[in-house]
């Protein structure tokens, strides 16, 4: 990790300026090594304001993705990360090193996606600097038709994390999806790869979209998008919010089955007991959501009798 890095994850650290000696001091490094870090920065267009005889303070500086801001906050910090500044989907790049033997806990992040996916071959919105864009590589030894443990987890996990740092409640909706006063907070893409010999899954790569900073949103998604900072009204650490996320995945993916997880999902849920819209393929019906059974399907109530869905999607008939 490099003095740029460094510098940058010390000054996003801090509102108030901080001086080049204290800098140095704090990195083990040499008053002209910071400024010309300091410089380097610049010209890669960081807003860093040197204030006479204070010192540097970086514009806007808390959300600022570094490595090492990463790996100061993770449980595990000796892993691979892959920081992009832009890339096309961190998903598809996280596929691409798990499938070539990258190790379990790999982690891609950029600051802004070109072709950031959705399930269904939708698209993400994915804008420079304002969310939270991150793929993790897993490694479960679970059956491929348990892969929707590892979303149901990062679903809490994200929950958790946010709750944690923003306040506020965080709710789930099958199943996939956070959202936050009655609008899509995050989406969550599961991905996986699969050993056809054993039925076990080879690799699973978890996506995770969070808008962070308010954001002018697409026409198409204005009405029902919402940021961390649109509800709480407070900047957010990105590096710290990631890391949290990564870190409660982790441990929960040390026992993927454990029942309290399932749990507190279903507590999140914003669907259980109310009317959806039901689509899967081509299919579409109302239907009333009963429950959410232990392999994650969610059981739905029609004239007909009950279904259990382990695809497609709902959306609330009533708006929360
Ligand atoms: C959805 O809303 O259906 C899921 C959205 C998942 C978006 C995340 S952003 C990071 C990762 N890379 C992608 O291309 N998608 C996921």
């Amino acid at each position: 990790m490099g003095n740029k890095d460094a510098v940058l994850y010390a000054l996003s650290q801090e509102d108030e300026p901080v001086s080049g000696e204290v800098l140095a001091a704090q990195l083990g490094v040499s008053r002209a090594a910071i400024w010309k870090a300091v410089n380097a920065l610049r010209e890669e267009g960081h807003a860093i304001d040197a204030q006479s005889n204070r010192g540097y303070v970086l514009r806007n500086g808390i959300g600022v993705l570094t490595e090492s801001g990463l790996r100061k906050e993770l449980q595990r910090p000796d892993r691979k990360i892959e920081l992009l500044d832009e890339v096309d989907s961190t998903n598809t790049c996280a596929k691409a090193l798990a499938a070539q033997g990258a190790p379990e806990g790999t982690l891609v992040i950029a600051d802004c996606q070109r072709e950031g996916r959705g399930r269904f071959g939708r698209r993400f919105h994915s804008p420079k600097g304002s969310g939270l864009y991150m793929s993790l590589v897993l490694r479960p030894r679970l059956p491929a038709e348990q892969a929707v443990r590892v979303t149901v987890i990062a679903a809490v996990a994200v929950a958790q994390a946010v709750e944690d740092m923003a306040g506020g409640s965080v709710e789930i909706k099958w199943v996939n999806d956070l959202f936050a006063g009655g609008k899509k907070l995050c989406g969550i893409l599961t991905e996986a790869g699969m050993d056809f010999e054993s039925g076990q899954l080879e690799y699973c790569v978890v996506g995770i979209g969070i808008n962070v900073n308010k954001e002018a949103y697409p026409q198409e998604i204005a009405e029902i998008a919402t940021s961390i900072q649109e509800q709480w009204g407070m900047p957010v650490s990105r590096c710290r919010l990631a890391a949290k996320i990564v870190n409660r995945i982790e441990e929960m993916m040390e026992e993927p089955m454990n029942e309290k997880i399932m749990e507190e999902y279903r507590c999140r849920s914003n669907v259980l007991g109310r009317l959806v819209t039901v689509s899967r393929g081509d299919q579409r019906f109302d239907a009333l959501a009963m429950r959410i059974d232990d392999d994650g399907g969610l059981v739905v109530r029609t004239e007909d009798g009950d279904t259990t869905l382990r695809s497609g999607e709902v959306s609330l008939k009533v708006k929360p």
